[in-house]
């Protein structure tokens, strides 16, 4: 008898030595199927080499797929607990053939396989064909030498596997084990079939067409589809009936049986049942990046989540306790799916998480339902609005109420808990239309209610298929877009960013059958809706149509940097500044990050190098980024940043990066923030961070701008070509040539002041305006010069000057500047004054410069003037003046 893990590889083992390529399980999130929540069968991450879509470089597979089903076509999470097989998670082992080998070698392998390898009797098999497969038959027949009645003909669609609605289908041909007559139930077909005395094991699926829309095609080639369920398999092996007997969950239940104390056995059976399935579709989903929400993918797991937690309510188990089975989980599990030990802790604090906020309202709830049901019989309903009140106030699932009261038989109205929900959305509208958004988000709100909010699946993946749901041009909604035309798209799942958190938009490619659209930017809209602004290029597109959807992905990657980044320095900001510091605003995109704070002055620049040391010092550390979902109280209790006056949900993401070596957060974390933007697997991922500019943007709030990676290596790579230069000019090291270019000024400042002293004393000595410029004019003695190029500050001295070397009379300077324009300056001494005003010399000279006014005292007066070729008629005329005076 083997464990499951053994079993798992005997089977991956066998397939291997014959030719298959052993291929490692897909993520339970569908890339390559927008219609499908949860990957459901071992075949869906190959469906597109079915199809001839894709081809890959090996021809025969093998895999060991992680499967949920718990909700679309296959889902089981109902009569999960209640019954010996049924699960939401579960391994599929399967062979594939893509239009290699067919049916005959298909069933050699799978016969060879259960007979040889595994051991099972010949006389405890049978299996069944689809009716019209006569092909199927006589392989059997032949390779098994099955007697007739070993080999049933089923007419159903039992014996006709479609992955859903559309994708590849074909006839298949199912291998039973015969548990033995001590056990209820007749062979398949038979009246008694539905007994639990023949199970089921390997289901061969001839895969021949693909189910589109509105109708079927002939698949490229035949090919081979099989699914054997391990737990199943499993069941077999270890010689018990009931997959929940198996090795991997009496491990799972005993865990649950210790940390309740309670039994699994009789009507407790259930709900050990129930914890131990659902702990590991829950554990897989957050491994592979589904967190618990209220909208889509992420419902589910809630629901699913929920659904054990009020099994071990019923268990007696009044605080959280499933999150304390991680580790026995990931012990079983985890050296084949490593992911499960790399997510240990999200699980764990996940799990932890959503089992303390539900606990607070389960019992409350529980308590609400049976007054509700209390005088209720068998039989009867419980009506929509209670339904619709345990959902809206105390969290309660649907299927969680009625899986409460399924052991009383009561049925839950559903159609009433509809029109409750339907009514609470009208009431929504009427709020929301009062509430004076403006009137062209009108349409999103409708989009919005109509489709409800888009799955974003931008955090694991640049690439990922959606489904068109709407279209809108000009404002209003319209049934497609076409070639030439821009517009928005709707879709129900995209991988593209919608702007928010000052994280800017994502772009890139849509790709559908015969259509093409560029995306030019992704907005959120109407609290959720992805609103994908596009112009299409090729065909046209409707609604319904599956389009594969592509994140330009070196933008980014950049953007992404960028973010990180701006965590960093927003840390590194508050270790340099202090505690004051906080976001007043960021914008991150692909080019750069800026981050506006509160601060009241102008970074020093030893704390700006300061600053983008720390920052650097972390991204080297290439310390792992992650994210994890917490309520708001405690991620702020945790330390992590937030923005005042920002509203959040009840739940936040909290992004974690790097860690502290110094003060007292060394060892933890060294950067905690609220944030929904993406972000670098790893910190060493950044690259680098420039800062490249600081400045003020309003009183008491400063900005930084930075550079991260490419854009921060390409800025430096200019600065230092700048500092070659300047090196190569100044003929010296770039390392001297600071102390060069001070040196060099210096030297100019000392050159202008004997410039200026040089200036001066030729104003004294020489110039134009009579031989020594010092005359007999009326009474007075006049000393007049016409300069060029002084510092017009300089003009008083020198009057000043002459005023004193002539003891007695009239200083009159001109000072013509480079432009033309002309300063004038005129000085009397003390002894004159009351004969002659220098204020009206100075105008005199000021109107014949083309000026106007002027002004001083009498003994000093200064004018100016547009004019400076009129220097000598200036001075004439205050020769005039002075003649007369
Ligand atoms: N795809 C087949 C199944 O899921 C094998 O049963």
């Amino acid at each position: 008898m083997s464990g499951v893990n053994e079993i798992r590889s005997a089977f991956l083992d066998y397939f291997a030595k014959n030719g298959h390529e052993v291929v490692q399980s897909s993520p339970l999130v569908p890339r390559n199927d927008p219609t499908l929540m949860f990957v459901n069968a071992g075949m869906v991450p190959f469906k597109n080499v079915f199809t001839g879509l894709e081809k890959r470089d090996y021809v025969r597979a093998t895999s060991s797929q992680k499967c949920v089903r718990a909700g679309g076509k296959h889902n089981d999470l109902d009569n999960v607990g209640y019954t010996a097989r049924h699960h939401t998670f579960f391994e599929m082992l399967g062979n594939f053939s893509f239009g290699d080998y067919f049916k005959e070698q298909a069933i050699e392998h799978a016969w060879t396989l259960v007979t040889k390898e595994f051991g099972l009797p010949k006389d405890r098999l049978l299996v069944t064909v689809y009716s019209e497969d006569q092909e199927a038959y006589d392989f059997w027949k032949k390779i098994a030498g099955l007697s007739d009645d070993r080999i049933i003909r089923i007419s159903t669609s039992d014996n006709f596997w479609a992955m859903g609605d559309t994708g590849p289908c074909g006839p298949c041909s199912e291998i039973f084990y015969d548990h033995g007559d001590h056990i209820w139930g007749g062979p398949p077909g038979s009246a008694e079939e539905d007994g639990d005395r023949f199970i089921e094991i390997w289901n061969l699926v001839f895969m021949q067409y693909e189910q589109l829309a509105d109708e079927r095609i002939d698949l490229p080639r035949p090919s081979i589809d099989t699914g054997m369920g391990l737990e199943r398999i499993a069941a077999v092996l270890q010689g018990v009936h009931d997959n929940y007997d198996i090795d991997l969950f009496r491990a799972l239940i005993g865990a649950s049986e210790n940390l309740t104390g309670i039994q699994a056995e009789g009507d407790r059976q259930a709900s050990h049942r129930v914890i131990a399935d659902h702990l590991r579709s829950t554990a897989f989903l957050i491994a592979d990046g589904v967190l618990p929400s209220n909208e889509g993918r992420g419902y589910v797991l809630r629901r699913i989540m929920r659904r054990a937690m009020r099994h071990a309510n019923l268990l007696g188990a009044r605080d959280p306790m499933i999150f304390k089975m991680v580790p026995t989980l990931v012990r079983e599990m985890g050296q084949a799916y490593p992911e499960l030990v790399r997510a240990e802790s999200l699980i764990t604090e996940t799990l932890q998480l959503e089992e303390k906020r539900f606990i607070k309202t389960l019992e409350r709830g529980l308590g609400l339902l049976d007054d509700a049901t209390a005088d209720m019989g068998e039989g009867s309903r419980l009506d929509g609005e209670t339904a619709f009140k345990l959902y809206d106030t105390y969290g309660f699932p649907l299927d969680l109420t009625q899986d409460a009261l399924r052991n009383r038989n009561i049925s839950v109205d559903t159609e009433g808990f509809d029109q409750a929900m339907e009514r609470q959305r009208a009431e929504a509208r009427a709020a929301w239309s009062g509430s004076g958004e403006a009137a062209t988000d009108a349409v999103w709100f409708t989009l919005k209610e109509k489709h409800g909010a888009t799955e974003f699946l931008g955090y694991e993946t640049e690439k990922a298929e959606g489904v068109a749901v709407a279209f809108v041009k000009d404002g209003a909604e319209v049934e497609r877009l076409t070639a030439g035309e821009s517009g928005f798209i709707v879709l129900n799942q995209t991988p593209f960013y919608g702007e928010s958190g000052g994280q800017v938009g994502d772009i890139g490619l849509m790709i559908g059958e015969g259509f093409k659209a560029t995306v030019t930017d992704t907005q959120k809209k109407a609290d959720g809706l992805f609103v994908h602004q596009v112009e299409v290029t090729d065909g046209g597109v409707k609604a319904g149509d599956a389009l594969e959807l592509e994140v330009d992905h070196s933008r980014r990657t950049a953007i992404r940097s960028n973010h990180s980044a701006t965590h960093l320095v927003h840390e590194a900001l508050r270790e340099v500044l202090g505690d004051h510091v906080a976001q007043k605003g960021s914008l991150v995109t692909a080019e750069r990050l800026r981050f506006d704070f509160s601060h009241p002055k102008p970074l020093a620049p030893e704390e700006l190098k300061q600053i983008e040391r720390l920052t650097n010092e972390i991204v080297l550390q290439n310390a792992p980024v992650e994210t994890r979902l917490m309520e708001v109280d405690e991620a702020i209790e945790a330390g992590a940043m937030a923005l005042f006056g920002e509203k959040y949900g009840d739940e936040v993401r909290v992004v974690s990066m790097g860690v502290a070596t110094e003060g007292e957060k060394a060892g933890k974390p060294y950067s905690l923030e609220l944030c929904g933007g993406t972000h670098v697997k790893r910190t060493g991922d950044i690259g680098l961070v420039t800062l490249v500019t600081e400045g003020a943007v309003a009183a008491g709030v400063r900005r930084v701008e930075a550079l991260t990676g490419t854009e921060a290596r390409k800025y430096l790579a200019q600065q230092d070509q700048i500092a070659r230069q300047a090196a190569g000019l100044l003929k010296t090291s770039a390392a001297d040539v600071p102390a060069r270019i001070e040196a060099l000024l210096d030297e100019r400042k000392k050159l202008e002041r004997e410039l200026a002293e040089a200036k001066k004393k030729l104003a004294m000595g020489g110039g134009s305006g009579g031989d020594s410029g010092v005359r007999e004019v009326g009474a007075f003695k006049l000393m007049a010069r016409v300069v060029e190029g002084m510092n017009p500050k300089d003009l008083k001295g020198v009057a000043d000057e002459g005023k004193t070397s002539l003891g007695s009379g009239v200083v009159t300077i001109i000072n013509v500047a480079e432009d033309g324009k002309a300063a004038i300056v005129v000085g009397v001494t003390s002894d004159l004054t009351d004969k002659v005003s220098a204020v009206d010399l100075v105008r005199l000279g000021s109107e014949a410069l083309g000026g106007r006014g002027g002004g001083g005292r009498p003994d000093m007066a200064q004018a100016g003037g547009p004019d400076g070729s009129k220097a000598d008629a200036a001075i004439e005329a205050i020769e005039a003046a002075l003649k007369n005076a």
